[in-house]
């Protein structure tokens, strides 16, 4: 949960704890950090845009979230309003559809103002062999992801150039953005892009006083990615063992790192991706770091069969 004050705002639905790093569900900032700045976050009505939402609004934004299902905005903004106190606004937008992100930021900047931080957050995604994939599957994640990243970072860059002011945008990104990955290629592929997009605009809008950063997280449990990546549960177990810090992720973890690199701490960090996963990628990569199966025995044995070869 997040505490603001004695309230409860946010309990996480997951109950991972592990004996040396246990999730600290604190805000990290101190109160007020966002006091008169605007937040617009896509995805924001469920999962980590939801997380992120709540610990912004809770250090005093004023939050607008954006995607498809207005109903579920709604219920998530007037829920995070009533807990912090700082009105949160919902807006219907469907990031693949360029006319309508242009309405939804005109309404963004007519309820609220132009945005301090702009939070690149909605995805779409489902494991699958890519030979099942048709090219109607492929454009909707690429679509969602992608090309909804570049119209909202367009549009917003645009008005903000415009009015010159500057802002710190932020997208969520993953692991495999870097390394690729199988049955997620059309993520990997788009995710990938997303990066590059930051990345570029981090060189040539720093000039606007514009910041661009990434946050790539490892697993964290929410209903939206874990019901189209692990349908029947049955590779959580497996993620969690190849986490050296021993858990999947918390989502105020998460919007904590959000935060910070959304805030004016964060004021000469631009172009950063920063990977955020208890260490998955690492432990990933590093061929030799299955041998922490071997028990002591088997060291033991084998550490008396290398001896043995000494000067052979
Ligand atoms: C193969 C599939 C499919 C599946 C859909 N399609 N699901 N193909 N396997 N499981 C195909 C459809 O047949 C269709 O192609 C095309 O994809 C579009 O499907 P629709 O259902 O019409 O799309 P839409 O209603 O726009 O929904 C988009 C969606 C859906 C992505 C498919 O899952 C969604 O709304 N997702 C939003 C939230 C989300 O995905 N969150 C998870 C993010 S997690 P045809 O050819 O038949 O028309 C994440 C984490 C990564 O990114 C890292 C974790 C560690
Ligand atoms: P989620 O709850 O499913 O969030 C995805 C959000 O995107 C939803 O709120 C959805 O809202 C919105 N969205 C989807 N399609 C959209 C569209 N066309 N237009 C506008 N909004 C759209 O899953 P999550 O786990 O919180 O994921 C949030 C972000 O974290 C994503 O970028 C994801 O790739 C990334 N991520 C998650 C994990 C993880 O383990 N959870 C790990 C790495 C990265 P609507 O349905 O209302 O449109």
């Amino acid at each position: 949960f997040f505490s603001y004050g004695t309230k409860i705002l946010y309990q996480s639905s997951d109950a991972f704890q592990s004996k040396f790093f246990p999730p600290l569900q604190k805000a990290m900032l101190p109160p007020n950090s966002f006091q008169g700045k605007v937040a617009f976050i896509t995805g924001g009505g469920t999962g980590l845009g939801r997380g992120m939402t709540t610990l912004l609004s809770s250090l005093g934004a004023r939050c607008v979230i954006a995607s498809r299902k207005i109903d579920v905005l709604r219920a998530t903004a007037e829920h995070i309003s009533s807990q912090t106190g700082n009105e949160v606004r919902a807006v219907q937008c469907d990031v693949r559809d360029p006319d309508m992100v242009r309405s939804a930021v005109s309404e963004l900047i007519s309820v609220a103002g132009l945005p301090d931080v702009v939070i690149n957050n909605a995805a779409g995604n489902f494991i699958s062999p890519t030979e099942r994939l048709s090219p109607n599957a492929w454009r909707t994640i690429t679509d969602i992801v992608l090309n909804g990243t570049a119209f909202v970072t367009l549009e917003v860059g645009k008005q903000l150039i415009k009015a010159q002011r500057g802002a710190a945008f932020l997208a969520i990104t993953t692991i495999y953005a870097e390394s690729g990955s199988g049955f997620v290629v059309p993520s990997a592929s788009a995710k990938a892009g997303v990066e590059a997009l930051n990345k570029s605009l981090a060189a040539e809008w720093g000039r606007y006083g514009m910041r661009f950063n990434v946050i790539q997280p490892g697993p964290i449990k929410t209903k939206g990615a874990f019901s189209r990546l692990d349908p029947t549960g049955a590779f959580e177990k497996e993620m969690v063992n190849r986490i050296p810090c021993g858990r999947l992720g918390t989502v105020e973890e998460l919007a904590n790192l959000a935060a910070f690199l959304c805030s004016d701490y964060a004021s000469w960090i631009n172009g950063a991706v920063i990977r955020f996963d208890g260490g998955e990628e690492v432990f990933i990569s590093g061929e030799f770091n299955s041998l922490q199966k071997v028990t002591k025995e088997q060291w033991d044995t084998m550490e008396e069969l290398i001896r043995k070869t000494k000067g052979s």
